[in-house]
């Protein structure tokens, strides 16, 4: 068990359950808790697409298969579809819906969805009196230089501003209302089991792992071996949102190792794993201002939610590999 909260009989509403990290914490309960009681909302997919080609939203259904708790499909934008989780009482509220692709540049979508959104589940929490844990980002910081530490923040795209500013939104709604418990965090470069569906916004072990079983040579930007990033495996995402729920103080808190690792070394990994030796094919990077380098401080996270990352890059791609070959080949729509 991760910490001593007893999660059974307790009533708890995951957003963006149909999603990666959203369904890995339906499926932590249900396994753990069997007396909880897991009600997913998500509006799932449809076929349309942002200007990027992306879809709108990567809920899947696929995620969720095995999962017997409720669902429903609604969207967060929709006052309606929120009126559907009147009926429950919730003690916890893990809220994890969101237009999650940083590369979509519709800065009113993004506005709306991550931000106008987050204050009718801040009022539904308020309401329940439920503890609110939420899903911010790494993004917030932009391309600020390493350590990202909260408290220094400089968002460079739509997704990463929407998400600064729920921090904001949460610290005010916070001093507000000290009774309530809200959480927010700065997940890093998360993989693992439940990515597959995010397509070409799923990390970096996801896609160049299905690139080598394609029989393919990983494809990276030139010099990727100075391209450093914090990933953080799925199961210590999953161990952040529950410590999340018994802070020593609320608040917006890094989830990643603290360890920044480059591009490289995934590649490698993964072909030591998969028994191949495909070498690299290196491509000129086409973004402007790309962050070389992330690395994030957890000495807050260690010290107010007692997080501790368990899983090096080399042990999550380890455990992650039979996923990866489970769902290879799998339809992506
Ligand atoms: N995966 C990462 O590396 C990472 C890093 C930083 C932050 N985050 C944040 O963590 C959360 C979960 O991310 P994820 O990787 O699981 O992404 P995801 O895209 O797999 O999950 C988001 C879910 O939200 C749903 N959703 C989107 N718009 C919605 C709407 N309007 N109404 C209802 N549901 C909607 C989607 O269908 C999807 O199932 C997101 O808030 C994301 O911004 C993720």
């Amino acid at each position: 068990m991760i910490n001593k909260i007893d999660f059974n009989n307790k009533k708890i509403l995951i957003t963006g359950g149909a999603g990666f990290i959203g369904s890995n914490l339906a499926f932590y309960f249900q396994k753990n808790f069997t007396k909880s009681k897991v009600i997913v909302f998500d509006c799932f997919r449809n076929d349309e697409t942002f200007h990027n080609g992306n879809l709108k939203s990567f809920g899947h259904y696929k995620n969720l298969i095995g999962f017997k708790g409720d669902i429903i499909c609604g969207n967060i934008n929709d006052k309606d579809d929120l009126a559907l989780l009147d009926k429950y009482n919730f003690d916890f509220i893990f809220h994890h819906a969101a237009i999650s692709d940083t590369r979509v540049y519709d800065q009113e979508i993004i506005m709306k969805t991550n931000v106008n959104s987050f204050y009718d589940l801040l009022a539904i929490a308020k309401k329940n009196k439920s503890v609110m844990v939420y899903a911010s980002s790494a993004a917030s910081y932009g391309n600020l230089p390493s350590p990202q530490t909260v408290g220094k923040e400089r968002p460079e795209n739509p997704y990463g501003y929407s998400k600064y500013i729920m921090d904001q939104v949460a610290n005010s709604y916070s001093i507000e209302n000290p009774d309530l418990t809200i959480v927010g965090l700065r997940f890093f470069n998360v993989y693992g089991p439940g990515e597959y569906y995010k397509a070409n916004t799923s990390s970096m072990v996801n896609q160049l792992g299905h690139q080598i079983l394609d029989g393919k040579a990983p494809r990276l930007f030139n010099n990727s071996k100075q391209i450093f990033r914090d990933f953080i495996y799925i199961d210590d995402v999953i161990q952040a949102n529950i410590k999340a729920c018994n802070p020593k103080k609320n608040g917006s808190y890094n989830v990643a190792t603290g360890i920044p690792r480059n591009f490289q070394e995934i590649a490698d990994i993964l072909q030591k794993e998969l028994g191949t030796n495909l070498g690299t094919e290196y491509f000129i990077n086409p973004y402007n201002g790309y962050q070389m380098d992330t690395q994030a401080d957890i000495s807050n996270t260690q010290k107010n939610l007692d997080f501790e990352p368990r899983f090096s890059l080399e042990e999550g791609i380890k455990s992650y590999i039979p996923e990866i070959l489970r769902i290879h080949g799998d339809d992506i729509s």
